[in-house]
């Protein structure tokens, strides 16, 4: 029975109790919405979080899960420009990236941040260039289809994504999901490794009033932005471009999207 009683305090003198200390005034920040206080976030991700900051810091919006995901929308006109955005809060993001899940817990995603000028400028006008041949392909969306209530909201998504092809390189900060591997082929199969990170650092993004766009047509031209940005091609292969920048307005709304009974197949096909 040794051991069947261990946590009974019967029979056992009551410590004495301490003399309460006095009264501490409350704590300046309390990062309830990530659960983990910001000594415990320090010595995990290795920086104080800018949340925690008592002075210039920012708060997470305080979204729920739901509204999270169903409110993480491409911002284009809406990104802020202007207002630089703080390396520790990119930080924040990626350490939220690199929770999302691995194949075999290899991590092999890398987030390229560009905030040099001169090399946004160069990454935006090869973006610019693709985007100039993706306008004059079918697959624009500002292309009319007959159905007039599709038309209107893909003319709005044509004309946001008109805007983005002329300013990619004006976000004060864009952010290149990569994915690296011993060679070339390895670090191509290794795609399905930064998908999901870079999804979280969007959601990680919106959470604290940054809104991103998820691009990918730079790819066409990937070997030119590797050598803008000293990516090794042969060992890094680049998933998506965002720009990264405050949003002007923290209020965005859940898209239409299909009923979910028109895209899933119950137990078969
Ligand atoms: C694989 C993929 C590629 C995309 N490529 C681009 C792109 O090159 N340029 C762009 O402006 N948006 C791009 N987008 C964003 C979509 O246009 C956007 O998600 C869609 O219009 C729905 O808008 P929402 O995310 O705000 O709901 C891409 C999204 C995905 C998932």
């Amino acid at each position: 029975m040794v051991g069947a009683d261990r946590n009974s305090r019967r029979g056992r003198a009551r410590p004495a109790k301490a003399p309460r200390a006095p009264e501490q005034p409350p704590a300046p920040f309390v990062l309830r919405e990530l659960a983990i206080s910001p000594q415990a976030f320090h010595s995990r991700f290795g920086h104080t979080p800018i949340l925690a900051r008592k002075n210039g810091g920012m708060t997470l919006l305080g979204l729920d899960a739901d509204q999270l995901l169903s409110t993480t929308r491409a911002v284009r006109k809406r990104l802020d420009l202007e207002r630089p955005v703080p390396d520790e809060l990119i930080r924040e993001c990626v350490a939220m990236a690199l929770q999302a899940p691995s194949g075999s817990n290899v991590v092999t995603m890398r987030f390229v941040v560009v905030r040099d000028e001169a090399k946004r400028q160069a990454v935006g006008q090869v973006y610019r260039e693709v985007y100039a041949g993706y306008k004059a392909s079918p697959y624009y969306p500002g292309r009319s289809t007959g159905d007039a209530d599709r038309d209107r909201v893909q003319g709005r998504v044509a004309s946001s994504a008109d805007f983005l092809g002329d300013h990619m390189g004006d976000a004060p900060v864009l952010v290149l999901g990569c994915t690296a591997g011993p060679d070339r082929a390895s670090a191509e199969a290794g795609l399905g490794n930064i998908l999901p990170g870079m999804w979280s650092f969007m959601l990680a993004a919106r959470a604290r009033g940054l809104g991103t766009a998820w691009t990918s047509m730079h790819r066409a031209r990937e070997r030119d932005v590797a050598e803008i940005l000293g990516i090794p091609y042969e060992t890094v292969a680049q998933a998506v471009l965002t720009p990264l920048a405050y949003t002007k307005g923290t209020t965005f709304h859940p898209a239409e999207r299909p009923d979910p009974n028109s895209v899933i197949h119950w137990d078969s096909w």
